[in-house]
């Protein structure tokens, strides 16, 4: 799980994510985090078809 592969165009995995978070701030949203997260890894700034996923992850690692 933790190497899963969630955004193709620029290989961020399910750990990426979840360390792009911890160097973040406390988020209050996800929305926000996904901003973080998206700026520190990149993801979803290819073909934009894993935002659903990513959100869907950050959710789960915020919950
Ligand atoms: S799979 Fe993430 S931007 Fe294309």
């Amino acid at each position: 799980m933790e190497n899963k592969i969630i955004c193709n165009c620029k290989q961020v995995s399910v750990a990426d994510i979840e360390k792009a978070l911890h160097e973040g701030k406390r988020f209050s949203d996800v929305e926000k985090a996904f901003e973080e997260v998206q700026m520190i890894t990149h993801c979803s700034t290819g073909c934009g078809g894993c935002h659903d996923k990513v959100l869907d992850v950050i959710s789960q690692l915020m919950a």
